[in-house]
C-alpha cells in the first residue's frame, strides 16, 4: 500500500501520467497543511497558468471520496484524506508487512563495504572517532535494510615511526605489569615520553626509526612486541564497541596495505602521474585545485596517502565490491578528494563506485567533560560522564529497572549517540549532558522511554489477555494523526539511506513519540471497554515495532523497562 499512490489516482491532471502525480505528493512540513500536498510550480510552465490558478482548478474538478478537504495555498494543493478510509489502509499494511516495513530490495544482495571508526593502535579513541562510529553503523544497518549485502572495515592506524617509538619506549622504561594493569593508557603515555626526549635527542630518534625498520623485516621480538599492542588496543575499542553493538569483519589496516606500497608506487610512476620534486616523490594535482600529494618522503619512507592508494586498489581486487564508503571526520575531506582523484587518473574502473562521507564534529560545553592534559576527550570519558549523568537523573526521577547500572549505560551513551545522528550530519553539535539526558524535549532519553511505555502496555495487555484487533467502526478519530505518522516512516529511513542522513530517522521518531503520548495522555490506551482497548493496543502495538526500528537505526538500545 502507498497513500501517494492511491491519493494521485484522485487527481487529474491532463497529459499527465499517475505516476508522475505520484512523484510530486509530498508530505507538507505542518499538519495545518493537511496530510499530502501537491506543489504546481512545476506545472505552471505546462499550462502557462500561475500555480495558485493551477491548484484552484484542481481543486474543481476534485471529486473523490477518500479526500475528506482540499485546500489552496501559495501554490499548493493541500489534501486531507478520510480518516476512516486510511485508517483501515495504513494500519493494514503496516501489520501485515511490520517485519521489514519500508524496506526495499535496493541492493539487491550488492557488496557494500563501510570503512569506519578507524581507530589507532596505542592512542584511545576520542570524541571525532565516536561521530564516525555511530555513522559508519547507522549506514551499514541501512544498508542491509535496504538489501546489501555489508561489509564492515575497521582500517587501523597501526603504521609509521610512531611504532618504533612505543616499542623503544617500552624497552628502556616500560614494563609488562603496567601494560596489562593500565592498557592503552600506559602506551600512550610512553610515546608521549619518548616523543618529547626525541625532540633534543637525534641518536634516540634513530634508535626508534632502526625500530620501526626491524619491525617491517619482522625482527621476531618487535613484532610480538607490536602485535601484543595492537591486540590491547582493539580489545579496548572492542569494549566500546560492545556498548553499541558494532561488530567489525575486517581489522587489516595500514600496515596490511603498506606491503603493496611498491607496486602502488610503480604504477603511479609508469603511468607519468608521480613526479620527484626537491627529492619528495608526488602527484600534482593543482590542475583540479587539489594542491599537491605527496607518496613518497625525502628520505624514502612511504605515508598515509601511499597506504591509502594500495587499499583502494587492493580492496577492489580482494572484494570486488558494488560501493565503498570511507567515513572520517570533515578534516580529512580534501585529503580524500586528492587521494579519489588519483584514483581517477589512475584510470581505476570503479572509481564512481567510491564514496567518502564527512561527518560533522561534536563540540563540548567548556569545562564540562575535558580530558587529561587538555586534549581531545576520549570516547571513554565521555561515555562515563554520561553514563553517571544518567545515573543521576534515574535515581531522582526513580526507576522500575531492575539493574541500574545496565539501564543507565543505555540510556547515557544513548543520549550522546542521539546528539550526534539528530543534526544533519556536516553541522557540529554540542554535546550537552544536562540538556542531552533529559526525558524532556528533543532527547535519545525521550526517544527510549516512550519505547518503554509502549513495551510496559504490551505486557500488561498480554496479562490481560488482550489480543491487537482493530475494529475501524469504533477507532475513535483522535487516533488518526497518529496512524498518518507510520507509512512516513518508510520515506525517513529511505532518505536516510540515499542522504546518508539518519536525521531523517531521529526527526521521524521524535513526531512518532510526540503523537504517541499525546494519545496516551488523552484516552485510557487499557481500560474496561475491551473493543476500545483492542483498538489502541493494536496501534501501541505497531508504533512499538517502529520505535524499536528507529532505535536500531540510531545505533541505540531498546530498554524495555525505565
Ligand atoms: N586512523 C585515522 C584517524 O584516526 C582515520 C583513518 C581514515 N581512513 C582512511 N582510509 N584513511 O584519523
Amino acid at each position: 500500500m502507498n497513500i501517494k499512490e492511491i491519493v494521485s489516482r484522485e487527481i487529474k491532471i491532463e497529459g499527465m501520467e499517475k505516476s508522475d502525480v505520484e512523484k510530486l505528493l509530498l508530505v507538507p512540513p505542518q499538519k495545518e497543511m493537511g496530510d499530502l500536498s501537491l506543489p504546481c510550480f512545476s506545472l505552471a510552465k505546462i499550462f502557462h497558468k500561475s500555480p495558485n490558478d493551477i491548484a484552484l482548478s484542481l481543486k474543481e474538478n476534485l471529486n473523490s471520496s477518500i479526500i475528506s478537504k482540499a485546500e489552496v495555498l501559495n501554490g499548493y494543493l493541500n489534501l486531507f484524506l478520510n480518516e476512516k478510509y486510511f485508517s483501515k489502509q495504513i494500519v493494514e499494511d503496516t501489520q501485515n508487512n511490520i517485519e521489514n516495513y519500508g524496506s526495499e530490495n535496493i541492493g539487491n544482495n550488492k557488496l557494500c563495504l563501510i570503512e569506519y571508526s578507524s581507530i589507532n593502535v596505542a592512542k584511545n579513541p576520542h570524541v571525532g572517532h565516536l561521530c564516525g562510529t555511530v555513522y559508519g553503523e547507522s549506514f551499514c544497518r541501512l544498508h542491509e535494510y535496504f538489501g546489501y549485502n555489508v561489509k564492515r572495515l575497521n582500517y587501523l592506524g597501526d603504521y609509521g615511526t610512531q611504532f618504533g617509538k612505543v616499542i623503544t619506549a617500552y624497552k628502556k622504561y616500560g614494563s609488562r605489569e603496567k601494560v596489562l594493569q593500565r592498557g592503552v593508557d600506559e602506551l600512550q603515555d610512553l610515546y608521549i615520553r619518548i616523543n618529547a626526549e626525541c625532540e633534543n635527542d637525534e641518536e634516540l630518534l634513530n634508535e626508534c626509526r632502526e625500530c620501526f625498520l626491524k619491525l617491517e623485516k619482522g625482527d621476531k621480538e618487535i613484532k610480538e612486541l607490536y602485535d601484543w599492542f595492537k591486540e590491547i588496543s582493539i580489545e579496548e575499542a572492542k569494549r566500546i564497541y560492545a556498548e553499541l553493538d558494532i561488530n567489525f569483519d575486517d581489522w587489516r589496516g595500514e600496515s596490511y596495505y603498506a606491503q603493496f606500497n611498491k607496486e602502488t608506487l610503480q604504477t603511479l610512476k609508469d603511468k607519468g602521474l608521480a613526479i620527484r620534486d626537491k627529492g619528495a616523490l608526488l602527484v600534482d594535482l593543482s590542475e583540479y585545485n587539489l594542491g599537491k600529494l605527496i607518496v613518497e618522503q625525502t628520505s624514502g619512507a612511504s605515508i598515509y596517502a601511499t597506504r591509502d592508494l594500495s587499499s583502494l586498489v587492493h580492496r577492489y581486487q580482494e572484494y570486488k565490491y558494488d560501493k565503498l564508503v570511507y567515513v572520517t571526520g570533515v578534516e580529512q575531506e580534501q585529503y580524500f578528494n586528492q587521494v579519489f582523484q588519483v584514483g581517477r587518473l589512475m584510470n581505476l574502473p570503479y572509481m564512481d563506485n567510491v564514496f567518502h562521507f564527512s561527518t560533522g564534529r561534536i563540540s563540548l560545553p567548556t569545562g564540562k567533560i575535558s580530558s587529561r592534559k587538555g586534549a581531545v576527550a576520549l570516547i571513554r570519558d565521555l561515555f562515563k560522564a554520561a553514563q553517571d549523568k544518567a545515573h543521576a537523573v534515574l535515581t531522582e526521577k526513580g526507576t522500575n529497572s531492575s539493574d541500574i547500572s545496565v539501564l543507565e549505560k543505555q540510556i547515557g551513551i544513548g543520549a550522546l549517540v542521539f546528539t550526534i545522528l539528530k543534526s544533519t550530519s556536516t553541522k557540529d553539535s554540542v554535546f550537552d549532558l544536562d540538556k542531552a539526558i533529559s526525558f524532556d524535549g528533543e532527547t535519545g532519553p525521550y526517544l527510549q522511554y516512550t519505547y518503554a511505555r509502549t513495551c510496559s502496555i504490551l505486557k500488561k495487555a498480554e496479562e490481560l489477555g488482550l489480543k491487537p484487533v482493530i475494529d475501524y467502526e469504533t477507532l475513535p478519530e483522535s487516533t488518526f494523526s497518529l496512524v498518518k505518522l507510520f507509512p512516513n516512516f518508510k520515506d525517513a529511513i529511505k532518505n536516510a539511506l540515499s542522504e546518508y542522513d539518519p536525521s531523517h530517522i531521529a526527526r521521524y521518531a521524535m513526531n512518532l513519540c510526540s503523537e504517541f503520548n499525546k494519545l496516551y495522555s488523552e484516552i485510557k490506551i487499557l481500560s474496561d471497554d475491551k473493543v476500545q482497548s483492542q483498538n489502541l493496543l493494536t496501534l501501541t502495538t505497531l508504533t512499538n515495532a517502529l520505535l524499536k526500528k528507529c532505535l536500531y537505526f540510531l545505533v541505540m538500545k531498546a530498554p524495555e523497562r525505565m
